[in-house]
């Protein structure tokens, strides 16, 4: 069964110029795209997407960081979505990212680490929800 997952090509990896080599490496992993868009966050949106790490030391920087320029957020389908998207993008620490994912590749370092992923089932159906309507998703168009 396919599931979904959120990728975020995040402000870095935009700025750098990686976004061909980055989707392209989504799709030949077997991933179809069901939405994609560009979007520079607020900081009221940024705030509201990350609210779970509202205590960590770390947040007003992640705010900064993903409101400091646009974004690319793309809802993508594949069985195991969720668990074969993270393997391919690596660690949060690039340092720490295997050979040859994402974020190995492109990653500036732990903070501008050039892509988000979600990390269950649960939290890719909110966050694919937070940037796309049902209407912007492409349902049924791969099968
Ligand atoms: P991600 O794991 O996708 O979601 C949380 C983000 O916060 C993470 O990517 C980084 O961009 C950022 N982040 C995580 N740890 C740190 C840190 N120690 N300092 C600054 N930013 C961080």
């Amino acid at each position: 069964m396919a599931n979904k997952t959120l990728a975020i090509i995040k402000p870095d990896a935009v700025k750098d110029n990686y976004i061909g080599e980055i989707i392209s490496m989504i799709t030949k992993a077997g991933f179809n795209i069901k939405a994609m868009k560009m979007i520079h966050l607020t900081k009221a949106q940024a705030q509201k997407f990350y609210e779970v790490h509202k205590e960590r030391p770390f947040y007003n920087d992640l705010i900064d960081y993903m409101t400091s320029g646009p974004c690319i957020p793309i809802a993508l389908e594949k069985e195991n979505a969720v668990e074969d998207y993270r393997k391919l993008i690596g660690a949060t620490d690039p340092t720490q990212a295997e050979e040859g994912t994402i974020r190995k590749l492109y990653a500036r370092n732990k903070q501008f680490n050039a892509v988000h992923g979600s990390d269950s089932d649960e939290n890719a159906l909110r966050e694919i929800a937070f940037f796309f309507s049902e209407k912007e998703l492409l349902e049924n168009y791969y099968d």
